[in-house]
């Protein structure tokens, strides 16, 4: 089978190194992958977001599947232009897509089929906005409708705060055409944590629960990232709350979307936020999860093309999960600077020295071997999130301890990370 793997992230190493695994794989495209990748797959340099240039590489090589890792694409049709072609891709459609393209759509199918989260109120129009927030009670949450590289939600403590991120928004459109519409939503309190499940429209077959970190900085705090580590399984998310997930939250959206005429196949992942009793969706995405998935993906004992296949077979139900009871920890290091300007080309050493962890790349590049740097590095930085380190260990106490110590053995120029993820794991 040859496999093409869309992306360029730490997820979709993760998704190289698991599909790469399958007995039934025999060679892999990535477009346009990195540095890591391009040990596992022939890396070709096509945007994830030139859609037909994506299609047209797929016919001309025979690709038998195609997986998808970052919303864009699937927000912008890349499922309906594949599937148009007679091309086998996982995802959903684009109207499916639409859950994560449009927060104002997710809220309102949720708000109509009872599906738990917070509060709202839409605008589309400013002064609406501006006098909505004599209403309510801060902090509140302001989120642009459609895609904001993760950045589109803000949490606003005063109403001055809310007047200038409302202009900000809406007037300055600082998301573009994203902002143009707005939900102003309820601040939940609690534990976030993220729950990823596959789905062929009929059968939702979730994936261990995990908790993404999203602050820069240690005991969450500084300015959100897109993602700085995980760990899996989430000890927050005990049995009940992950039935509840699943019976109240997935299977409760895969129909909704079924009686609005959307057959959705491919990756639900629910964001939520759990207080005592309480689990609320904060949003859901339509694909894995970065970082998520570095610490899921390295549970599952399955064949992953077995799953995927199964899936755009319709025949998800016949699948059983085999999972490690291991626990999973991936930490993220990230370039000095990040997430605001950063630098690049700084040399990666000693990734030649870790034994008993994975190694998932972001941001990096292979470097050429007439290029080879004095130090003899093999790869060098190119992006803010420059390596996932991941971990198993037979406790989260253990995966902790035994990723640190492997990271202990890396370094680059600037290199940061958060010395606390899984902690909160730790005291559940
Ligand atoms: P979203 O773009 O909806 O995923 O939100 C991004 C992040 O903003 C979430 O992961 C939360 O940390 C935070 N957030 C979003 N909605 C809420 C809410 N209603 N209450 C508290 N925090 C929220
Ligand atoms: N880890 C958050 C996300 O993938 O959206």
């Amino acid at each position: 089978m040859k496999i093409l793997v869309i992306g360029s992230g730490g997820r979709e190493h993760c998704l190289v190194w698991k599909l790469a695994q399958s007995r039934e794989v025999n060679k892999i495209f990535s477009a346009p992958g990195n540095g890591g990748i391009s040990e596992l797959a022939e890396c070709v340099d096509i945007s994830p977001t030139d859609i037909k240039g994506l299609a047209d590489f797929a016919k001309q090589k025979e690709i038998d599947l195609t997986v998808v890792g970052s919303e864009d694409p699937l927000v912008a049709g890349i499922v309906d232009e594949f599937e148009s072609r007679g091309l086998k891709i996982f995802g959903p459609s684009k109207r499916g897509a639409k859950l994560e393209g449009s927060k104002i759509f997710a809220k309102e199918l949720m708000r109509k089929y009872g599906i738990p989260t917070a509060d709202f109120a839409v605008f589309d129009s400013f002064k609406k906005a501006i006098a909505y927030l004599q209403e309510i009670e801060f902090p509140c949450v302001l989120k642009a409708d459609g895609l904001a590289g993760g950045k589109g939600s803000i949490v606003v403590h005063s109403k001055e705060e809310g007047e200038s991120t409302i202009n900000k928004m809406m007037i300055e459109k600082i998301f573009g055409a994203a902002g143009e519409k707005i939900i102003i939503e309820k601040f939940l309190t609690g534990q976030e944590a993220s729950i990823i499940a596959v789905t062929d429209g009929k059968t939702i077959l979730p994936l261990p629960s995990s908790q993404d970190h999203k602050q820069i900085y240690d005991g969450d705090r500084g300015p959100n990232t897109g993602g700085m580590g995980a760990y899996s399984p989430a000890p927050i998310v005990d049995k009940q709350r992950f039935d509840f997930s699943k019976e109240k939250i997935l299977e409760g959206i895969i129909r909704g979307l079924r009686e609005e005429g959307i057959i959705y196949k491919g990756i639900i992942y629910a964001g939520v936020m759990i207080n005592k009793e309480e689990v609320k969706v904060l949003e859901f995405n339509v694909r894995f999860g970065d970082p998520e998935t570095q610490a899921v993906l390295p549970r599952l004992n399955n064949d992953l093309v077995e799953i995927l296949s199964a899936t755009l077979d319709n025949r998800l139900e016949e699948i059983e999960l085999d999972i490690t009871p291991q626990s999973a920890v991936c930490v993220v290091l990230t370039s000095r600077g990040y997430p605001g300007k950063y630098e690049r080309g700084k040399g990666v050493f000693g990734l030649d020295k870790i034994e008993d962890a994975l190694v998932f790349h972001a941001g990096t590049r292979l470097v050429g071997s007439r290029q080879l740097a004095a130090g003899n590095e093999k790869f060098v930085t190119n992006g803010g999130r420059v390596l996932g380190i991941t971990a198993l260990g037979d406790s989260l106490g253990q995966a902790i301890d035994k990723v640190y110590r492997e990271i202990d053995k890396i370094h680059f120029e600037g290199m940061q990370y958060r010395r606390d993820i899984g902690k909160k794991g730790l005291r559940v």
